[in-house]
């Protein structure tokens, strides 16, 4: 008797944890839309948000003393070209509808030999085109964990 009562008790449960988790399924099916996270590139304000960084964070590096003379010796078109591009990259590596049609990071900056001291330089002076944009630290850290991985393609080449 005591093991037919064991039994019942478990089946019992079973039972109720099946209908438990049929009824959950259910509210959600009828219940609001799922709420997906927006991706990082729906935070950081979409194409025109981050172009905005970009336009920002170029202003920085112009304004440099470490980095100024990279940026100076381009042509206004070239400059055009880099913001664009750079646009479109971080787009793309942001979960945006963009295409990234640059060169890759190793051909853009062949050639250059730039350091390691400014590459930190660069990261500092996107942070602050990001901090000047107000984009929250978390958002801020995403983007530097996506851009992070190119440093061996850019530094020393
Ligand atoms: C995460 C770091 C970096 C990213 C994501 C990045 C991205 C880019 C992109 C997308 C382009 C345009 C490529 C094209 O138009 O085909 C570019 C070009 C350029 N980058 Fe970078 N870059 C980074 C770091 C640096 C650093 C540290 C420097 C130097 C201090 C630098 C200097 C330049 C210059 C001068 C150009 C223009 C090259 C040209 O027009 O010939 N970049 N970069």
């Amino acid at each position: 008797m005591r093991r037919f009562i064991d039994w019942a008790v478990l089946l019992g449960g079973i039972v109720l944890g099946v209908a438990a988790c049929a009824s959950m399924g259910e509210q959600e099916s009828m219940g609001a839309p799922e709420k997906t996270m927006p991706s990082l590139y729906q935070r950081l304000g979409g194409r025109h948000g981050i172009a905005l960084v970009v336009d920002d964070f170029v202003a920085i590096l112009v304004a440099d003393d470490r980095v100024s003379a990279r940026f100076t010796a381009l042509k206004p078109a070239e400059v055009a070209r880099l913001k664009s591009h750079a646009a479109d990259q971080v787009c793309a590596a942001t979960g945006g509808p963009c295409a990234y049609l640059g060169r890759d990071m190793k051909a853009a900056h062949r050639g250059m030999n730039i350091t390691d001291a400014e590459w930190e330089a660069t990261v500092e002076d996107l942070v602050k085109a990001l901090d000047k944009n107000k984009v929250p630290e978390k958002d801020r850290n995403e983007l530097l964990g996506l851009l992070g991985p190119m440093k061996p393609d850019i530094v020393g080449q």
